[in-house]
């Protein structure tokens, strides 16, 4: 079965292939001959993880799957959340988007947040969801060189190292993405269209 993958991040998409049977290829956008930037217009993650994913099978009438992340900080009642690519505009600045939620966070002491990853998989014309949460907090100094986006600055639970300071596979041993994806690729490797329809 072919699905194509909302995303050219081939990284994300090599992670994936890594993962599933050899029933399922997976193809990115760039190979499926889209060239298009996807909105995320909406107030939640599940919901522009929904549209990307509906977008794609419109453009395409295929199976395809996308995925939405955010972080949310308790203190901050979720945000940057929805908004953590533009969190401090449009410019989507890993370096601003961080000063900006330090600037929000200084001199409050609850400093707990979490990464919420969702994958919307739209197969044979159904939508499942795949949550992936991964725990921890933000420090105030930034450490690691490593990753992207919230990196430097996110300690997860169980953990002295920022996911910046981590290898890849360190990372993807805990991360929200990987827990995400580990569902997804369950639900697939268990698939059949007979049963599930
Ligand atoms: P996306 O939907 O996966 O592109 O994520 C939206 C934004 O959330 C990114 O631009 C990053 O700022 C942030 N983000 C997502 N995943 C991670 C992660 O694993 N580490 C740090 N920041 C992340």
């Amino acid at each position: 079965m072919e699905l194509i993958f909302a995303t050219n991040n081939q990284h994300k998409v090599e992670e994936i292939r890594a993962v599933l049977d050899d029933n399922f290829s997976i193809l990115t956008l760039k190979e499926a001959g889209i060239d298009i930037d996807i909105p995320e217009p909406h107030d939640t993650i599940e919901a522009n993880a929904s549209e990307k994913s509906s977008v794609i099978h419109q453009l395409t009438g295929k199976n395809c799957f996308s995925e939405d992340t955010g972080l949310e900080c308790e203190a901050l009642n979720g945000a940057p959340g929805v908004k953590s690519a533009r969190y401090a505009g449009e410019h989507k600045s890993f370096q601003d988007n961080i000063d900006l939620l330090q600037k929000n966070l200084s001199g409050k002491s609850n400093r707990k947040a979490q990464f919420k990853t969702i994958i919307s998989l739209l197969l044979d014309n159904k939508e499942y969801l795949f949550e992936g949460i991964c725990k921890g907090q933000i420090i105030e100094e930034q450490r690691g060189k490593g990753g992207f986006g919230y990196d430097p600055v996110f300690v997860p639970e169980g953990s002295t190292l920022t996911f910046a300071q981590m290898s890849m596979e360190e990372k993807s041993k805990i991360s929200h993405r990987a827990k995400a994806v580990k569902k997804l690729v369950e639900f697939l490797n268990n698939y059949t269209p007979s049963t599930n329809n």
